[in-house]
C-alpha cells in the first residue's frame, strides 16, 4: 500500500487523538495482573496493543469489549484480572508482533508471576538440586515477534532480571526471551539503569512486585512515568525523587511490594496519545493557513518535550481545558501556521520527546536556519534507525541532512521537494514523511505505509477529514 500526500491545502478543524499507546498496554497488562474486573476507556485499537491483547489471551486473560456511551463497540476494554501469580502457561511461543513495549513489559510481568511464593527461610531450607527440579517441572514461557522486533536489545532487561533471580535468558541479546519459574521469591534490586527508559523501567517495576523487599531503580533522564501513577492507584507504594551527582541529575524510583500481593483493579479513561497528535501539531504548524484544535490530548510533561522545542522554534501553539484525567494531565491544543526557526535539542529533553523525532525532524527541515540534535544515540535502536533512515529520507527530498553518531543536523528553510521514500518498518517514519508531503514541492509518495497501522490505523482519515490532501493506493 502506498499513502500519497500532496501540498496546496490548509488544515483546519477540531478533532481527537486515539487513546495512549503507552498508557493502552499498561492498563491491559496492569488489569490481567489485578485481582477483579478493570473497566478501561478510549483504550487504543492498533497493530501493537493487539499483540499485547493476544498475548494477554495466551496466558489465560479473559478481555472483552463493550460500547461506551457513544455507542462506539470498541468503547470500553474490560478486562477480568487473574491476579500476580495468576498467569497460565502459555500453549505456543507468546508472539509480540512489531512491539518492543508488548515483549518487555510481559518479561517483566511473567517474571512476577513465574516467581515461587516460597518464603525466603522455606526456599534457604531447600538444595539447589531440589530447587532446580522444581524449576524444571514449571512452565516455560517464549516470548518472540517480528524481525524488526529481534534486532531490538533484551540484554537491558534481561541482565538486571537476572540479578533478580529470574531464570531468564536471550538468544545473543535479543529475542526469543525464554523464561522459566523460580520456587523462590525474587530479589528485590538496586540498580541503575545505563539510559533513561520506561520500558525497562516498567518490566523491573513488575517483576519487583513478586521481590521479598523495596526494589530502587535510577535513570540518567526524566524517562515517561505512566508506570508509576497507575501503580499507585492499584494500591503499590512507589516514589521518586530526583537528586545531582557531580552536577548531573538522577532520577530515583522506589517500589514496595503491596501487603499480600494484591493489585486494585483499574477504572480509567486514557488521554488522547501526545505522540500521535505530534503529526497533527507538526502538520498544521508547517501548512500554510491552518488552525487545528486537538481535544483532550495527555500532557504527561515527560511526554511532551516536542511542545517546548516547537514553542521555542516559534510556533503558535496555545494550551487550554487542563484537566486531571484518570491521574494523567490533559489538555486542548490549538496549533496555527507558524514560520519557524532551527533549535538545539539535547539532555532531559531528548528523554522527554524520545519518539517525536522523526516528525520533530520534518519541523526542522521547514525553518528557517539550522537545527541540531545531540545526544540522542538512543535513536538508533527504536522501530528503525531513526538517525541513520531518517536522513537518508529526507535527503531524498531535497532535504540537507546530516547524521552524527548520538544524533543530526538540518539544514532548513530551503524548498522541499517530492519523492518516493522508504518507511523502514517505522510507523512513527512513516507517518512523518507523509506530514513532509503536505507542505513540499511536489507529491510526497510513502511506500508499505500499511506500517502506520501499528499506532494510529486513523491517521490518513483524521488527516483528510482536516482538508489533507492523503491518496491510498
Ligand atoms: C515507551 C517508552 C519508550 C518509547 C516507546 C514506548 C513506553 O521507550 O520509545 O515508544 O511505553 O514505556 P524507551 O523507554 O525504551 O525509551
Amino acid at each position: 500500500m502506498n499513502l500519497i500526500s500532496s501540498p496546496g491545502r490548509p488544515l483546519q478543524g477540531v478533532m481527537c487523538v486515539p487513546g495512549d499507546k503507552s498508557l493502552s498496554h499498561r492498563a491491559a497488562l496492569f488489569a490481567a495482573l489485578a485481582e477483579g474486573e478493570s473497566r478501561i476507556e478510549n483504550f487504543l485499537v492498533s497493530g501493537v496493543t493487539q499483540a499485547m491483547l493476544q498475548a494477554l489471551s495466551a496466558l489465560g486473560v479473559e478481555w472483552a469489549w463493550e460500547a461506551d456511551k457513544q455507542g462506539h463497540p470498541q468503547g470500553v476494554l474490560v478486562v477480568q484480572g487473574r491476579g500476580l501469580g495468576g498467569l497460565r502457561s502459555p500453549a505456543a511461543i507468546l508472539d509480540c508482533g512489531n512491539s518492543a513495549t508488548t515483549m518487555r513489559m510481559l518479561a517483566g510481568a511473567l517474571s512476577a508471576s513465574m516467581a515461587g511464593a516460597l518464603s525466603a527461610s522455606m526456599a534457604g531450607a531447600l538444595s539447589a538440586s531440589m530447587a532446580g527440579a522444581l524449576s524444571a517441572a514449571g512452565v516455560t514461557a517464549t516470548l518472540d515477534g517480528s524481525a524488526g522486533l529481534r534486532r531490538r536489545p533484551m540484554n537491558r532487561i534481561v541482565e538486571p532480571l537476572q540479578q533478580m533471580g529470574v531464570d531468564i535468558q536471550a538468544s545473543g541479546g535479543c529475542a526469543p526471551l525464554t523464561l522459566r519459574p523460580t520456587p523462590f521469591p525474587l530479589r528485590p534490586l538496586n540498580y541503575t539503569l545505563p539510559v533513561a527508559s520506561a520500558q525497562i523501567k516498567t518490566c523491573l517495576l513488575l517483576a519487583a512486585l513478586a521481590a521479598d523487599g523495596t526494589t530502587s531503580l535510577v535513570e540518567p533522564g526524566p524517562s515517561r512515568d505512566h508506570s508509576e501513577r497507575m501503580l499507585r492507584s492499584m494500591g503499590v507504594t512507589i516514589t521518586a525523587e530526583k537528586s545531582y551527582s557531580d552536577g548531573k541529575p538522577l532520577y530515583k524510583t522506589s517500589l514496595t511490594p503491596p501487603k499480600g500481593r494484591v493489585l486494585a483493579p483499574l477504572a480509567m479513561a486514557l488521554p488522547g496519545d501526545f505522540s500521535s497528535a505530534a503529526f497533527l501539531i507538526v502538520a498544521a504548524v508547517i501548512t500554510p493557513g491552518s488552525n487545528v484544535t486537538i481535544q483532550g490530548v495527555g500532557l504527561n510533561s515527560a511526554r511532551t518535550g516536542l511542545l517546548d522545542a516547537l514553542l521555542g522554534m516559534g510556533a503558535d501553539i496555545c494550551i487550554t481545558a487542563q484537566a486531571d484525567r484518570s491521574g494523567e494531565p490533559v489538555g486542548d491544543l490549538i496549533i496555527k501556521y507558524s514560520r519557524l526557526h532551527g533549535t538545539n535539542i539535547c539532555g532531559e529533553q531528548v528523554v522527554r520527546m524520545i519518539d517525536e523525532f522523526p516528525i520533530f525532524a520534518i519541523a526542522a527541515a521547514y525553518a528557517d536556519g539550522t537545527t541540531t540534535v545531540s545526544e540522542a544515540a538512543e535513536l538508533r535502536l527504536k522501530e528503525s534507525d531513526r538517525i541513520g533512515v531518517l536522513c537518508e529520507e529526507l535527503g531524498k527530498l531535497g532535504v540537507q541532512a546530516t547524521e552524527h553518531p548520538d544524533g543530526f543536523t538540518i539544514h532548513g528553510g530551503a524548498p522541499v521537494q517530492g519523492g518516493v521514500l522508504e518507511p523502514h518498518g517505522d510507523h512513527r517514519l512513516a507517518m512523518s514523511l507523509a506530514v513532509a508531503g503536505l507542505a513540499s514541492q511536489a507529491p510526497v509518495t510513502i511506500q508499505d505505509a500499511r506500517i502506520i497501522e501499528e499506532s494510529y490505523p486513523e491517521f490518513t482519515q483524521t488527516l483528510q477529514s482536516l482538508g489533507g490532501r492523503l491518496v491510498v493506493e
